[in-house]
């Protein structure tokens, strides 16, 4: 697979990533342990070197199996995992990015995944209750240290980029970004631009929808978070169709399908842009990883965007109680 750098920070990764979030949380009940040890080993297999967890996956199961799928392979393989929640004995899960509870992370981190430096530290979601200078000062000094090699931000708005980045160079910045969820072109990715950080976008399936393979008769079990969210709605669903019809569209012309076009879009957009798909299924990783290969033309963007133009999504992204904690 072809490789590309996040940024001016010369971190260089797969094209394509493998979110790791749903091969145990969040996304319904977890499936087989060894075989998702097995996903991940097949993904490094098939050239993907970008792998994505946080300590809240779980908690902290995400990142044992990402460690242990991980341990014997650790050459020029790319984890990233995320700190920012108050976990610790006794934690309430409430947003915690004090210095000291960061440091705390990212030593225990570092014996989950099994490695001795942590290749990438995001912050999960901004903390109101810590200046950004704060925490950008607690990463820097565990790069001194030799405990995390780069710096990353989830869901941050382009003002707090700023800040952070003028303590610790952000190599990374993580949000949500598909063709349904496109807020980040406003701010956030002229800011990467700019400073030279390489964005990653998470959900870069919507979720699974954009992939074509939901419907309004669609439900989702165990723990999986999607039942909670506005645009899982059966009624959302079925009105959001259109933008999987448009996909299915190019898909035909391309000779390629509805989640390989919602990628090939993102790879479009800027070349230091990485999507993570997380799947839980073989064939699914590689119909993905096939998304780097291939090409969208001027036309064709312009097409998708004409199409997009004119297709309004039902259903916010979040709740509104999880709303609030995106873009500060
Ligand atoms: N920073 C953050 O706050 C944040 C938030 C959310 C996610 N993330 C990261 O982003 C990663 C991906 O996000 P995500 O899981 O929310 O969304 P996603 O990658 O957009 O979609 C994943 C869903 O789509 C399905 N899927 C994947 N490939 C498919 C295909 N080719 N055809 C049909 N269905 C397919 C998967 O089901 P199957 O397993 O059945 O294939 C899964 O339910 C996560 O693993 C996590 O690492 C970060």
């Amino acid at each position: 697979m072809q490789k590309r750098k996040l940024g001016k920070s010369g971190l260089e990764v797969s094209a394509i990533g493998l979110g790791c979030m749903g091969l145990n949380y969040h996304r319904g009940p977890a499936p087989d342990r060894k075989e998702m040890i097995a996903l991940v080993r097949a993904a490094v297999e098939r050239g993907v070197t970008f792998f994505d967890t946080a300590e809240v996956y779980g908690p902290f199961t995400n990142e044992e199996l990402v460690g242990e799928a991980l341990a014997s392979v650790k050459k020029g393989i790319v984890i990233a995992t995320k700190f920012g929640f108050d976990l610790g004995p006794g934690g309430t899960g409430a947003p915690n990015s004090r210095p000291e509870r960061i440091r705390q992370v990212a030593e225990d981190s570092l014996k989950r995944l099994r490695v001795e430096a942590v290749d990438l530290f995001y912050q999960h979601r901004v903390d109101p209750n810590v200046p950004i200078e704060d925490v950008a000062g607690a990463v820097k000094e565990l790069i001194a240290q030799g405990k995390v090699r780069h710096f990353g931000l989830s869901e941050a708005g382009a003002s707090t980029i700023l800040r952070a980045h003028a303590v610790q160079p952000v190599t990374a910045v993580q949000s949500e970004y598909s063709l349904w969820w496109r807020e980040p072109e406003a701010e956030v990715l002229p800011a990467c631009d700019e400073l030279g950080i390489g964005f990653v976008p998470f959900s870069p399936l919507g979720r699974g929808f954009l992939t074509g393979k939901m419907d309004e008769t669609t439900t989702f079990g165990g723990n999986d978070n999607r039942t909670t969210l506005p645009r899982f709605t059966p009624e959302a669903l079925k009105a959001n169709q259109p933008l999987v019809h448009l996909l299915e569209d190019i898909g035909r012309k391309k000779k390629a399908t509805p989640a390989q076009i919602a990628l090939a879009w993102l790879l479009a957009q800027k070349p230091w842009i990485v999507p993570i798909p997380g799947t839980t299924k073989l064939h699914r990783l590689d119909e993905n990883i096939g998304a780097a290969a291939i090409e969208l033309t001027e036309q064709d963007l312009r097409a998708i965007a004409e199409a997009v133009s004119k297709i309004s999504v039902l259903g916010d992204r979040y709740p509104a109680t999880q709303a609030g904690m995106t873009g500060r």
